[in-house]
């Protein structure tokens, strides 16, 4: 498809301009989702934005989401198709998430077979073997009514799982170290994408000073991990040795030290940053919902009666997992997704040109008045029964859709589900009062200053 300039002129896609943009910015005190459904209801379903020179389009419809990303894979491409590495491309390198192509496919069909749902059960037993070493770190630190900041908990939880299944690493003395880069790895990530102006990474700026050093901070610990297995000689059935042994189908080569690397890295990553945002969202939402705690508690007492949660049990647990689904739609831990358009195209008979770039706002769809009843309410019994309650096959897809659906939903799902049941059978947590609670969207979306809650044994 092809359009000339005043094609693209008269048929505009509907957004604010660039002055009220910025308004709409301020009223919704800096926080980008509030402007989105503001814009949604003043100018449609899909919507266009001006970023200093950029013109970007945001999708909230589930018609959309399909078209974007499922039906028409050729016009819509993944962002690293760019010439300059943006984004997560300058942490990740060409791991899972950045690749794209043959390349991709090749990448996702190896990685493909460690995460279907029965290998990721058998991980359960180090999910709950970290949950523990929580508990008893708290049980053993914090007095009662101590505060503690459930956002770095949560971080510090979740890569502990992932570096236990994934890596088979139980004693992780880089934990403290990498809970301190992956932030600052994460926000320079989120910065080169929002703003285009940004100087090169080889000038030396205070900035780009910073993130070199977290990066080799991180190339340190991967490497150091990737060098203890191949000394050990030790054979374990995780992620690391699938890396190690995988060979290549034409050169029968096994991978090269920086391409295991991006591999890890790139799961390292996106293995524990959007649960933890989800599991820390979840504690809050506990603590504005009483009644919705009291009965995650009485259905744990009943079905667990003390005991450590196992696989087996989350059946039977069927409140909890409305409670963990609800999150995920209310509060969208990955809120947008990002394509470049390859072509010219139409979505809705407007064109959008080649060379742009669409964000489908799956917080949008998570909230949409034609797909959900009282969508701005937590209600976790809306998923009592999943099939009458989501109105369009496409209105809940908080992992996406499409053939880059995430490759960790069984093991997130798995890992929030017992998490929930372990730490909620033994503390109640409150927020502090009077805590500013504002919502920041880097690649994930949390809570911009943390999360401070008062730990309260039960
Ligand atoms: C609540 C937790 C999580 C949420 C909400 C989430 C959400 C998402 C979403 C929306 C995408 C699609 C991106 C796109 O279409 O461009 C995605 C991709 C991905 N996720 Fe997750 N994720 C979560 C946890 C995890 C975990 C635990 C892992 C790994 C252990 C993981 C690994 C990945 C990978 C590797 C991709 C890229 C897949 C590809 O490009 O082929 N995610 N995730």
């Amino acid at each position: 498809m092809w359009f000339n300039r005043s094609y693209f002129r008269q048929r505009q896609v509907p957004g604010p301009r660039r002055f009220k943009l910025l308004g709409h910015l301020l009223a919704g005190r800096r926080d980008l989702l509030t402007t989105l459904q503001q814009c949604q209801r003043d100018y449609g379903d899909l919507l266009r934005f001006s970023l200093g020179p950029k013109t970007v389009y945001v999708a909230c419809h589930p018609d959309m989401a399909e078209q974007i990303l499922i039906r028409d894979l050729e016009t819509f491409g993944s962002l690293s198709q760019q010439a300059k590495p943006v984004g997560l491309a300058l942490i990740l390198g060409n791991g899972l998430l950045q690749s794209y192509g043959e390349d991709w496919k090749r990448q996702r069909q190896m990685l493909q077979p460690l995460f279907h749902k029965r290998p990721v059960e058998r991980m359960a037993i180090h999910m709950t073997t970290a949950g523990e070493q929580l508990l008893q770190r708290w049980h053993s630190t914090y007095s009662p009514g101590e505060v503690i900041n459930v956002l770095e908990e949560m971080v510090k939880v979740t890569l502990d799982i992932i570096c236990r299944t994934l890596f088979s690493v139980d004693v992780i003395t880089p934990l403290d170290t990498l809970q301190t880069v992956l932030p600052i790895l994460i926000e320079h990530a989120a910065t080169s994408l929002k703003n285009p102006l940004l100087p090169p990474l080889n000038w030396p700026t205070p900035r780009n000073r910073r993130f070199k050093q977290a990066l080799q901070t991180l190339d340190d610990i991967i490497y150091r991990l990737i060098q203890q297995r191949q000394m050990s000689g030790e054979q374990n059935d995780d992620l690391l040795e699938l890396l190690l042994q995988t060979r290549d189908e034409i050169s029968g080569e096994t991978m090269n030290r920086q391409q295991v690397r991006d591999q890890v890295a790139t799961l390292l990553g996106v293995g524990h940053e959007t649960t933890a945002a989800a599991m820390t969202w979840l504690w809050y939402a506990l603590d504005q919902h009483p009644l919705v705690l009291q009965r995650v508690q009485d259905e744990l007492a009943t079905v667990l009666a003390e005991r450590l949660p196992t696989l087996e049990d989350l059946p039977q647990l069927t409140y909890t997992r409305q409670v963990v689904d609800e999150v995920l739609r209310h509060y969208t831990p990955a809120p947008l997704v990002a394509r470049l358009v390859l072509r010219d195209t139409e979505i809705n008979g407007y064109p959008l040109p080649a060379g742009s770039t669409v964000f489908v706002s799956l917080y949008n769809i998570h909230h949409h008045p034609d797909f959900w009843i009282n969508p701005e309410q937590f209600w976790p019994e809306r998923f009592a029964t999943r099939e009458e309650s989501v109105k369009h096959r496409y209105a809940y897809l908080p992992f996406g859709v499409g053939p880059r659906f995430c490759l960790g939903n069984h093991f997130a799902l798995l890992e929030m589900s017992l998490l929930l049941a372990q730490i909620a059978q033994r503390y109640t947590l409150k927020l502090v009062p009077n805590y500013l609670i504002e919502r920041d969207v880097t690649m994930t979306m949390k809570p911009r200053h943390g999360l401070l809650m008062r730990l309260y044994p039960r």
